[in-house]
Formats: structure tokens, sequence, C-alpha cells
């Protein structure tokens, strides 16, 4: 057995980490022999919720799992961490104004960016899951200079398995079979699920997905606002937001960033733009599809055609990534307290 990796989860005591916890302590993260130690990080009012579940994963009798420690304290949460999985922000309550949302998210992610700048390891690997994720990906790299820009990422990837469903549905195959899926821009009903590079494996046979769907309108129209309009779908019908989902798209997140990804195929993650990629502006943390190798490093795949429909469709997401952007920041100008 390898030395135990540390991996700090925020929001520990809500319900996404409530389906997320016992995947990573029993390895479908981090691999089936690696064990880990887990720090959880929620809100002092909530730790007696959290010493439940710390007693919760304790009962599990998992091999994998070294230690747990539950803290209200970003620096001990993220102490010497070699992932830090970001779930925990301000809900939005009802009446409350967008901007004053993401105004106590950028004081949420500034406090984390700071703590993990000044105690976890230096490659570090950041998946920013609460929202507005990328903007709070973006706000947490800004308060962590220390470590690399690259190690801070947000979440499509619940987008992307989304996108994946609809179309492995509606052509009658696994998952599995639908591959290289794509989520440009933002984790908001602006991004754009686009399948115009995507592949359909049916009876042994590769086919573009418009070959395989054959329903261009449906493709280029209510599939996509399906997808941007999932989220909501589910909180609807549930009365909570997606959680069992969310968990498995951080799954599905991080193990490819450990693991690196399959031969041929690309994942969507939010990642920062350096302004020369796809006509995207840079300082964005901004949905691409990526390639990741087995060291962890990834890239951002290049040269895929963008045709007049997807940039318009990327465009959108990216003004509105620029706008909330640009709203934190000016949080930031006039209040250093925050
Ligand atoms: N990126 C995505 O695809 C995606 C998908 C689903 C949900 N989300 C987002 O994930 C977040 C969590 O969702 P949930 O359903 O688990 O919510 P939840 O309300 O059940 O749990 C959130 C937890 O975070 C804690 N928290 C709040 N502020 C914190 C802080 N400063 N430090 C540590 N913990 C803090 C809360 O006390 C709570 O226990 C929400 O912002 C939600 O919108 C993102």
């Amino acid at each position: 057995m390898s030395e135990p990796i540390r991996v700090a989860v925020t929001g520990a005591a809500g319900q996404i980490a409530y389906s997320l916890l016992y995947s990573i302590a029993r390895g479908e993260v981090f691999g089936p022999t690696q064990p880990v130690v887990m720090t959880l990080l929620d809100i002092a009012p909530m730790m007696g919720v959290l010493n439940g579940v710390v007693m919760e994963l304790m009962d599990c009798a998992l091999p994998l799992l070294s230690n747990v420690i539950p803290t209200d304290d970003p620096e001990v949460a993220f102490a010497n961490v070699d992932a830090a999985i970001l779930v925990g922000a301000m809900p939005r309550r009802e009446g409350m104004e967008r901007k004053d949302l993401l105004k106590a998210n950028v004081k949420i992610f500034m406090v984390q960016g700071k703590a993990l700048d000044k105690v976890a390891k230096k490659n570090v690997k950041v998946l920013v899951v609460g929202n507005p994720a990328n903007t709070n990906a973006l706000i947490t790299k800004k308060f962590a200079p220390s470590i690399p820009k690259e190690n801070f990422t947000a979440m499509t990837r619940l987008d992307q398995n989304r996108a994946q469903a609809q179309i492995a549905a509606r052509c009658a195959v696994p998952c599995n079979s639908v591959r290289n899926v794509i989520i440009w821009g933002n984790h908001s009903s602006t991004q754009f699920p686009d399948v115009r590079h995507a592949v359909v494996s049916k009876d042994g046979k590769d086919l573009p997905v418009y070959d395989a769907v054959k329903d261009d309108a449906w493709l280029k129209g209510d599939f996509i606002t399906t997808v941007q309009k999932r989220g909501a779908a589910v909180i609807a019908a549930r009365k909570l937001s997606s959680a069992m989902s969310a968990a498995k798209g951080i799954v599905d997140h991080m193990k490819d960033w450990w693991a690196g990804t399959k031969e041929g195929e690309y994942v969507s993650m939010g990642v920062i733009s350096d302004g020369n990629t796809y006509g995207v502006g840079k300082d964005l943390i901004f949905s691409f599809p990526c390639k990741v190798a087995a060291d962890h490093s990834y890239q951002v795949v290049g040269g895929l055609d963008i045709d007049t429909f997807s940039r318009e469709k990327l465009d959108i997401t990216a003004k509105e990534l620029t706008e909330e952007r640009d709203d934190a920041y000016a949080f930031l100008e006039v209040d250093s307290n925050l």
C-alpha cells in the first residue's frame, strides 16, 4: 500500500458531499489501492451534522480510509492536501439578488484561496463545484498565486454527462458508447452542449452524432435547451438541486484528472483560458474539451472546427462569464475587507 494522499472536501455536511464521500473513501476516484486521509470542511453551525457524517464514514469500514478530520477551519482542512474539492458555497435564498449571491461567494472563495495558498501542497488539484462554479474557481485561483493557475478547475462534467445520456437514450445505446461531447463555457444556462465532434458507437461502427441521430432540428434545439435547463428541471421535481448526479460528475472529473483520459477521448473541464484558444478572452474559467496525460497534466484540445452556429453560442457564454468576473472583481476593489 502506498502512502495516503490528503483530500479535502468542503460543504462536507451538505447533500452532494453525502453522495460523494463514500465514492472517494472506497477508491473510486484516486484508485483502488490508494489510501486517503479525508479532511472535511463545513461552517461552525454544521459541525454536529458533520460529526454524524464522520461516524457513518467510519462505520463503512473502508480499508482505504486512513483518517477523517472534520473541521470548520479552512487552514486545517487544506493543510498539505493533494486534492481539494470545493463543494460548499452560499446558496441562493428567496429574494436574494444575483449580485448579493456573487458577493457572498467571492468572500468564501477568497478566504479558501488564501488558505490553499498558505497550507496546501503546491501541486494541489482544485475542483470547484459550488456555484457560480466557474467564477468561484477564478476567485480561488486569484488568491492562491503560489499554486499554478492550471491547478484550478470548475465542474462542467455533470453537464457533459447529462448531454451524453440524452444522446445515448436517443440512439438506444449505453452512455459509454457516446464520446467527445463538449460543454463550452459556463456551468449555467448559457453553456453550449456541442455534439458536432462527438461520436456514437453502434453495431460495431463509429458514427458522428449528427449521422446517428438524424434529427438536426432536435440537436440544434431541444437537445441543447434540455441540457442547459436540466439543473432547474431537477430542482422543480425534487425540490432540491442535483446531488447524486453532481457527485458522479465530481468522481468522473477528478478520476480523469488523476489517472488521465482514455486514448482518443476528451472530457469537458472548466479551466483557465489563455486568450488564444477558440476566441475566448483571457482570465476566465471556461469549459473546454481537455485531454489529460498520466502525469495529471492536461491540454485543451485544439483545432476543432467552430461553425457560425457554435461561434454564436460560445460568444454568449463567454460574455456571461466576462460580466460575472467583472462584477466579482468590482466587489474586491470596492471592499477589500469584503
Ligand atoms: N457545478 C455543478 O455541476 C453543480 C451541480 C450541482 C450543484 N452545484 C452547487 O454545489 C453547491 C453545493 O450543493 P449542495 O446541494 O451540496 O448544497 P447543500 O446546501 O446541501 O450543502 C452545502 C454545504 O456547504 C456548506 N457551506 C456553506 N458555506 C461554506 C463555507 N464557507 N465553507 C465550507 N462549507 C460551507 C453548507 O453549510 C452546507 O453544508 C451549490 O452551490 C450548488 O449550486 C454545482
